[in-house]
């Protein structure tokens, strides 16, 4: 399976078209790019693409210290919130890879 660093997954953030959007959630990164509506240039959650998001939708975030792995802190309620979304975007997005930290 690929492996993305922060850097790497940073070319996928929509602005590189037609480069495909990625967003990792809890450690796995997904092809969003059928969302580009929501992350792509202009939409409401661009700020996610090239990132990985689970901090700030365990939080329900949009701030940028909160756009990140880390994931130390939170709360159950946080963390069931965060399950969720990685529900979601399994049921709806492919996996592409994994996110690495080094
Ligand atoms: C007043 C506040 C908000 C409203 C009314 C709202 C509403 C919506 C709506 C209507 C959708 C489209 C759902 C769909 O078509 O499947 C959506 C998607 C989304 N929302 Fe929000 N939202 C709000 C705040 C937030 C915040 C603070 C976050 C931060 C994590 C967030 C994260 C997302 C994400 C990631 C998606 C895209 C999900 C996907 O890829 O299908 N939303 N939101």
């Amino acid at each position: 399976m690929e492996e993305f660093t922060a850097e790497k997954l940073s070319q996928y953030n929509g602005k590189n078209q037609p480069t495909p959007i990625y967003i990792s959630v809890k450690g796995r990164v997904f092809d969003v790019t059928s969302g580009s509506s929501f992350y792509g240039p202009g939409g409401s959650y661009e700020m996610f693409a090239g990132k990985d998001a689970s901090r700030a939708l365990a939080k329900m975030s949009k701030n940028d210290e909160d756009i990140s792995p880390n994931l130390d802190g939170l709360t159950e309620k946080e963390i069931t919130v965060l399950n969720d979304w990685e529900k979601k975007f399994e049921a709806k997005y492919p996996v592409v890879g994994r996110y690495i930290t080094c």
